[in-house]
């Protein structure tokens, strides 16, 4: 139908008659010209309407936003002074002559470059939010990434192997998403929450390299950056160590983002070790990007009169400083407002020092509510080890470990970002390493996996499986980027009794093993090669590449924060003869 893209006319097409085909983002009607923009997928075209055309000119008049029409006509140069910089086809114009409504539009919900659109508006009506430029744009870069990611495998000699949907539960630590079978009564498939499992099976089976970008579904509480279905990179290789593998996929997010992006990141990634990051960073995805740092105080908080130090700092908790450089500024309004904010995170205060006088570390010198119940000895440590000069402010959070590494690590970055305490660089990836085994869930009085129950201890770490789980380290790996966990794997366990040590460990005894597992283990008696791999969440990359605000930003048809789709309406309810069928029975709504 069209001979041309509306977004790629340029002066070299000048004097050519072209077809167009596309959308009206605007008409305008200048006393006896009728001006269209045309808008499809690689920009827009300014179509010029004269009268003298009065059949031609007819349909223009008729015209509205979001009418699909196709345009013929002669390209020639916009005149002086009436280029558009902002847009590739801004120097020509096209001098219709012919215009053809293809099917015109109701009104559309909004003007596509209104601002401030509600995201329930955008979603409701995301047939129109995807005519964007900026949803084009972002699906574009999408593509193109996968595309990148693709490449990249294909020439490491990785190949493309599909995995089931409907399977079994996989222990990535979410609820399931359930399938009823129709076939066995009161028998369910579970949706996967990665392919883990399989892509296991296929070293057992001597795949050697495998890849896919598919499809997860996990049903747990959402946030910016989770989405209940999601798209993940999946990797896994045999005969390959820890560093062969970080080698390799640190090589292919180079390249990803050399070739979607035209961005060269570091090379080779920077790697810490999990307990350095959570010390230095209170967070094991780090935004490096951030200059500011944790320092450790629960030594010296030991023996002060103030409590809430030395209270945390006895019984296993911790207590940490961040130093804000030229800090003494912050007025007390921003201050109260910090507070605030780490008391999302759980922290019941947020104490500080403002070091007015380095060289007095004492009332004198330091302005603070909590001098006078922390003896000199204590400060003049504190003001060392945090290195503080006159002029800065130091803040202190004191509690269970957990609770001062959220709240702590989450003003780190905050302040980092909202004062100026950034580095240049653009992009900070950065290897997470050496994780622990297992994560205590005191609640539970039980030990969890902290990546999945498939990964491998340390060798020099499988006596600790028995006698102190929770020494134990991993051979797993995350890699973090600006702040985001952008990808984790691990070497996987190949002896089957290695395996079955794990399970124990996590209490999970051998009928269950069985009867969860037991493919799996079986699988292992046959020569399993050592394998591992890892599993990148393309939607967090694509996300941080595009600069969008969450992910569902690059994903064409998202779900809400309530893990609704709004524009199908999806989850629904079903006929009562489908759910017979199902052998499914409904509880009345509690
Ligand atoms: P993991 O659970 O760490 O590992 O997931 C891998 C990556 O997937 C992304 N991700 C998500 N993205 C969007 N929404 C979600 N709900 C979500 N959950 C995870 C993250 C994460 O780093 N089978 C293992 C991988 C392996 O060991 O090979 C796994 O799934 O970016
Ligand atoms: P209080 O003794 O409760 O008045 O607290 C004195 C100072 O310590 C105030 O600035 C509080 O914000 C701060 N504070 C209280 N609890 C904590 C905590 N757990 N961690 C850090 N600072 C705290």
């Amino acid at each position: 139908m069209r001979t041309h893209y509306c977004g790629d006319l340029s002066a070299s097409y000048c004097d050519q008659t072209v077809t167009l085909a596309g959308w009206a983002n605007r008409r305008r009607d200048h006393g006896g010209v009728i001006f269209i923009d045309l808008r499809d997928r690689e920009g827009l075209a300014q179509i010029v309407c004269d009268p003298d055309r009065p059949e031609m000119f007819k349909v223009a008049e008729s015209v509205r936003n979001e009418f699909c029409l196709k345009i013929t006509g002669k390209v020639r140069m916009r005149p002086e002074g009436s280029c558009n910089q902002q847009i590739a086809s801004g120097e020509v114009e096209v001098l219709c002559h012919e215009i053809e409504v293809l099917n015109p539009s109701v009104t559309p919900p909004f003007q596509l470059d209104e601002e401030n659109l509600s995201e329930n508006v955008r979603l409701t009506h995301r047939v129109i939010d995807l005519r964007r430029p900026e949803m084009q744009k972002n699906l574009l870069l999408r593509y193109r990434v996968a595309r990148a990611f693709r490449r990249f495998l294909d020439a490491h000699g990785f190949i493309d192997v599909e995995t089931p949907m409907l399977t079994k539960s996989t222990p990535e630590g979410a609820r399931d998403y359930l399938v009823p079978s129709r076939v066995h009564a009161g028998h369910f498939f579970a949706l996967p929450q990665s392919p883990q499992i399989f892509k296991q099976l296929l070293m057992v089976s001597g795949f050697d390299r495998y890849y896919q970008i598919v499809k997860c579904f996990r049903d747990e509480d959402l946030r910016a950056d989770r989405q209940p279905e999601f798209t993940q990179v999946d990797i896994e290789t045999s005969f390959l160590t820890e560093n062969d593998i970080m080698a390799l996929m640190e090589e292919m997010i180079r390249s990803v983002f050399a070739e979607a992006l035209g961005v060269a990141l570091p090379n080779p990634f920077p790697r810490i070790s999990c307990a350095e990051a959570m010390r230095r960073f209170g967070s094991d995805k780090p935004d490096l990007r951030v200059t500011l740092e944790l320092t450790e105080i629960t030594d010296i908080a030991r023996d002060v009169a103030f409590k809430v130090f030395s209270e945390p700092a006895n019984s296993g908790g911790r207590v940490a400083a961040l130093k804000i450089p030229g800090g003494a500024a912050l007025t007390r309004g921003e201050i109260d407002e910090y507070t605030k904010f780490v008391a999302i995170y759980g922290a019941k205060g947020l104490a500080y020092i403002k070091v007015n006088d380095r060289s007095q570390p004492n009332e004198n010198g330091l302005q603070s509510p909590i001098v006078k119940n922390l003896h000199e000895a204590a400060l003049k440590g504190i003001l060392e080890r945090a290195d503080a000069q006159s002029g800065d402010l130091i803040f202190f959070g004191a509690d269970k470990t957990s609770v001062v590494n959220d709240a702590m690590g989450a003003l780190r970055v905050k302040l980092g970002h909202e004062k100026g305490h950034i580095n240049q660089n653009a992009w900070e990836p950065v290897w997470i390493v050496d994780f622990p085994m297992f994560e205590r869930d005191e609640a539970e009085n039980r030990w969890n996996a902290s990546h999945h129950p498939f990964t491998s201890p340390k060798d020099e770490h499988i006596a600790l499986l028995q006698s102190d789980p929770g020494k134990c380290l991993a051979k797993a790996y995350d890699l973090a980027l600006n702040g985001w966990e952008i990808g984790g794997g691990s070497i996987r366990i190949h002896r089957p009794e290695v395996q079955e040590t794990v399970f124990q460990a996590l209490n999970i005894g051998p009928e269950e093993q069985r009867a969860k597992f037991g493919f799996l283990l079986d699988a292992l008696r046959y020569g399993a090669p050592p394998h591992g791999g890892l599993a990148f969440g393309l939607d967090r990359i694509v996300t941080l590449m595009a600069g969008a605000a969450s992910i569902r930003d690059v994903i064409a048809f998202p779900k809400t924060q309530r893990a609704q789709c709004l524009l199908s309406d999806a989850p629904s309810g079903v006929d009562e003869k489908q759910l017979r069928e199902l052998h499914v029975r409904l509880r009345p709504a509690a």
